[in-house]
């Protein structure tokens, strides 16, 4: 039987949200180190290719962002808000500053045992869906997941409410610089908004300076304050960074794992405790990942996949991909908490691994069995999914439910 040939890979391509799985299904099969013209990259299926590549020292983190000459000579002088918060961007950062960042950004995060954020996490979610008790239909990302893990960020690094609403909104917009193709107007839209965001942590950082407190904020800065290098636009933006990042990545996921519940009844049960629920988060986070990509760029040549790749070229592996690779999971398609396999890949692998995958995991943990303890009889009002039109990121944009 002949095998219809692999149309262009195009990373916009909306399948990539929607049900991306048997389109990679394709690829692994015909061609799992594929040339995309239009990101202008190797595109990678398999699981091996990807921990391989992404272990791999020969190769820089990269932007997917197709930044244009003329926009990237303009950028830092145009815009400095958002060039300085590209720059504290740790998974794009390819200097010998990532590691300094890296060890201090890690330091602030485990600076306290992981298990004492547990009651703040389980407050943080009884705020969010107290006020939810009569409700009898509600969005469950506007209400839930979403404010959830921005929330348990900012109590984190010590950002009071009130900003942090304001960072939360800012967050929203800010996702879309994670794009293949930004705009001129996006990117002062951009500006504005990271202008107003830095002046509230530089306000905040400076209040700590004159008298520290028990939060993430003050202890990366004094962590910080004999290193070579860091100043104050170093300090303000990695506090942002850390809090988008730590926030965006923990609600898409915990917004796919209910939604994953709500549609599996076996899932949900699972999910609902009070059985062991690390295994059922982990296999969530297998079967929908919602950090799509991570992209690098070659620095020397490398084979993959028995492909030579030169220096100098773009390579995206496609978690979401390797995370449902046959090769690696028995009938990947399948919930199946516990299974055997290598570890998924998440959260990425290597130098520019999460550094909080185990802060995201105890959300879930902590997170779904509260929602479902209030709301055991929640059903799905639409059918379909709604995604948040981005190339990295899969992220639904609602889950309406009724909760009778
Ligand atoms: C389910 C939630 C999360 C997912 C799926 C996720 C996924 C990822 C992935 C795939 C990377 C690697 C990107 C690359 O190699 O290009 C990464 C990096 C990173 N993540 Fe997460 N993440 C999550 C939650 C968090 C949280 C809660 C935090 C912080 C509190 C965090 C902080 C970071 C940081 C700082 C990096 C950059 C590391 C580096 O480049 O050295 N993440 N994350």
């Amino acid at each position: 039987m002949s095998v219809a040939p692999l149309p262009p890979f195009d990373p916009h391509d909306p399948r990539l949200l929607s049900d991306p799985y048997p389109l990679f299904q394709r690829y692994r099969e015909q061609e799992p180190v594929h040339w995309s013209e239009t990101a202008q990259s190797w595109i990678l299926t398999r699981h091996h290719d990807i921990a391989t590549v992404l272990r791999s020292p020969g190769l820089d983190p990269a932007s997917v962002l197709a930044f244009s000459e003329a926009v990237a000579a303009r950028i830092g002088r145009s815009w400095p808000a958002l060039q300085a918060f590209i720059d504290a961007i740790l998974f794009l950062d390819a200097t010998p500053g990532h590691r300094q960042a890296r060890r201090l950004l890690a330091a602030t995060l485990n600076a306290r045992p992981l298990s004492e954020y547990a009651p703040m996490i389980a407050g943080v979610a009884e705020e969010m869906l107290a006020p939810l008790a009569d409700e009898r239909q509600y969005d469950v990302v506007a209400r839930f997941t979403d404010p959830l893990p921005f929330r348990v960020m900012c109590r984190i690094m010590g950002v009071p409410d009130a900003v942090g609403d304001h960072l939360y909104a800012i967050s929203r917009s800010v996702l879309r610089l994670f794009n293949f193709v930004v705009g001129v107007r996006e990117m002062d839209e951009f500006e504005r908004w990271l202008s107003i965001a830095f002046e509230e942590i530089a306000r905040l950082v400076a209040e700590r300076r004159r008298a520290p407190r028990q939060d993430g904020m003050t202890r990366l800065m004094q962590l910080a304050r004999d290193e070579d290098g860091v100043d104050d636009r170093w300090l303000h933006s990695r506090i942002l960074f850390l809090v988008l990042v730590g926030a965006e990545t923990t609600s898409a996921f915990l917004a796919s794992a209910i939604r994953h519940s709500l549609d599996m009844p076996g899932i949900r049960a699972a999910a609902a405790g009070p059985g062991p629920l690390q295994p059922v988060v982990e296999e969530l986070l297998r079967l929908d990942s919602p950090v799509i990509l991570a992209a690098r760029r070659t620095t020397a040549e490398i084979t993959v996949g028995g492909r030579p790749i030169p220096a100098g070229s773009g390579i995206i592996p496609y978690i979401t991909a390797g995370n449902r690779d046959p090769e690696a999971y028995a009938e990947p398609d399948r919930f199946q908490p516990g299974r055997a396999g290598p570890g998924n890949l998440a959260f990425g692998e290597g130098a520019h691994g999460c550094l909080g995958g185990a802060l995201a995991r105890l959300e879930a943990r902590v997170a779904l069995p509260a929602f479902f303890a209030r709301v055991p009889q929640a059903r799905r009002v639409e059918a379909t999914d709604d995604w948040v039109p981005l190339d990295t990121f899969r992220r639904l944009s609602r889950l309406p439910i009724a909760t009778d």
